[in-house]
């Protein structure tokens, strides 16, 4: 590995998983445009998030990490923005009170547009096309011109992310995120279902206290904390020409940042340790994120971890573990042994998502509910077993009443996941999926952290507590 990184270093490495754009001198054009262009977030925010997670480190506080598989245009609207971020505030209540620790919020969201494929091409009867790799790469429709990877759709996903992050800003900031309005955060199709009653007895009890807060002279009028929320940013760092448009140097350290996002992380396909992504990715000061899947082992990781987070700083690199629920117990403990026996600090969170991707019999991609709940209490009984702290979940969800995920208090089946299936790529929990969910991870969270001695696994297969 060289030495010397630059924001450009990953273009003399071999690179996976980057479209071949059919006209270079466009793309070299839009990159040039885009260097130019405002940050989207400042420095200053990605090191608060990184000094957040160095408390998940240490087990003082919870990650919840979530959004889109992939952002659409299609679907920018504030209605779908709102609704996301309502429910993740849901969940993030739901955590908190559970765990009785701070819980760092993190969208998949405002760029994370861009996907690796298994395949380049797609095949639809006689005809090949590229596959669709994100819509800021080009468009879902199978037709030659919209499968073309287009440079200029680089500058749609920078202005998209501009407006969805200013919206989440003002959510955040501005008042929605007032804990005196945890009642309304409730969807409508959610207000009926057990997972919504269970909410509103929570968020009963929450009302409560802050009713004798607000006699202690405790209000949200004179307290921020109580009307304002933490609220961060993330996304797959996989286009490095955007990336690398969007490097700039932090002016109180001198040190490299992405701009992009506050969290960036290497996809489960491009983590190579001689590749760009991952010579793109040790040279920012960012938190960063790494996919762990079953075909890493223990000394590349920690190869990986050498190159990654070289000076052992909390908080720098949260490994998000994606092995599926009937694998995670073969690979998981080579990773905690081999990361305890070196002594690296470590967040570690589970993706439940990507390793329970089923084919369903009318076609469909889709995921069990009940092996997404499975894997979640594996990784916590894992980690229970080796002395070492869970520190957070990794989701694909919606605010939307979407029927992508078999399963949950709504006993989704394979034949409706016609009725709803919206994802440009892959399945996603929906409201009600996502906190029913919650509840489970904040009863492990409570354990997790001694405040229940139960020495009984929590999760049975496919069983909510
Ligand atoms: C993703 O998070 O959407 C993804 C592609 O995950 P992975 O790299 O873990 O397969
Ligand atoms: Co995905």
């Amino acid at each position: 590995m060289a030495t010397t990184w630059s924001r450009d270093s990953w273009r003399s490495k071999p690179v996976v998983q980057i479209p071949d754009y059919p006209d270079e001198q466009a793309l070299e054009a839009v990159e040039k445009r885009l260097a130019g262009f405002p940050p989207l977030v400042f420095a200053g925010e990605a090191r608060e998030l990184r000094e957040r997670l160095a408390r998940v480190a240490a087990g003082e506080a919870f990650l919840l990490q979530g959004g889109d598989c992939a952002e659409s245009f299609a679907e920018h609207h504030p209605d779908n923005i709102r609704d996301f971020f309502r429910v993740l505030l849901q969940m993030a209540v739901v955590l908190t009170f559970g765990g009785s620790c701070p819980v760092v919020k993190v969208g998949r969201i405002a760029g994370q547009f861009a996907k690796p494929r298994s395949s380049p091409v797609e095949q639809q009867g006689d005809l090949e096309l590229p596959s669709y790799r994100g819509d800021n790469v080009n468009e879902i429709t199978f037709d030659e011109a919209a499968r073309a990877p287009n440079p200029e759709r680089l500058l749609m996903g920078y202005r998209q992310a501009a407006a969805t992050l200013n919206l989440l800003r003002a959510f955040a900031q501005g008042g929605y995120a007032n804990l005196e309005h945890m009642h309304q955060w409730t969807l409508g199709f959610v207000k009926d279902s057990p997972a919504g009653d269970r909410y509103e007895e929570l968020a009963e009890r929450i009302s409560d206290g802050l009713a004798f807060m607000r006699a202690c002279g405790i209000t949200h009028e004179n307290t921020e904390k109580l009307r304002t929320t933490n609220f961060y940013t993330s996304h797959e760092a996989l286009l490095l020409g955007f990336e690398e448009a969007f490097t700039r140097v932090d002016s109180t350290t001198g040190d490299w940042y992405a701009t992009s996002g506050h969290m960036l992380w290497i996809g489960d396909r491009t983590r190579q340790p001689d590749h760009a992504h991952v010579e793109y990715m040790r040279g920012i000061h960012n938190p960063i994120g790494l996919k762990c899947g079953p075909s890493l082992e223990p000394d590349e990781l920690i190869g990986l971890i050498d190159t990654l987070n070289p000076h052992n700083d909390p908080g720098r690199l949260t490994l998000v573990c994606r092995y599926g629920a009937e694998t995670i117990g073969k690979h998981l403990p080579g990773l905690i042994r081999a990361v305890e026996r070196e002594g690296r600090s470590i967040v570690w969170s589970c993706d439940p998502m990507h390793g329970n991707t089923v084919k369903a019999s009318s076609g469909y991609k889709t995921r069990p509910f009940e092996l997404i709940l499975k894997e979640v209490g594996s990784f916590f009984d894992i980690h229970r077993a080796e002395g070492t702290y869970a520190g957070g979940i990794h989701l694909e969800m919606t605010g939307q009443n979407v029927t992508e995920c078999i399963g949950g208090s709504h006993a989704i089946k394979d034949a409706d996941l016609s009725d709803r299936y919206h994802t440009h790529c892959d399945p996603r929990l929906n409201a009600d999926q996502s906190i029913e969910l919650a509840f489970l991870v904040a009863e492990l969270l409570k354990r997790e952290r001694g405040q229940n001695q139960a020495e009984k696994p929590l999760v049975a297969a496919g069983q909510v507590i």
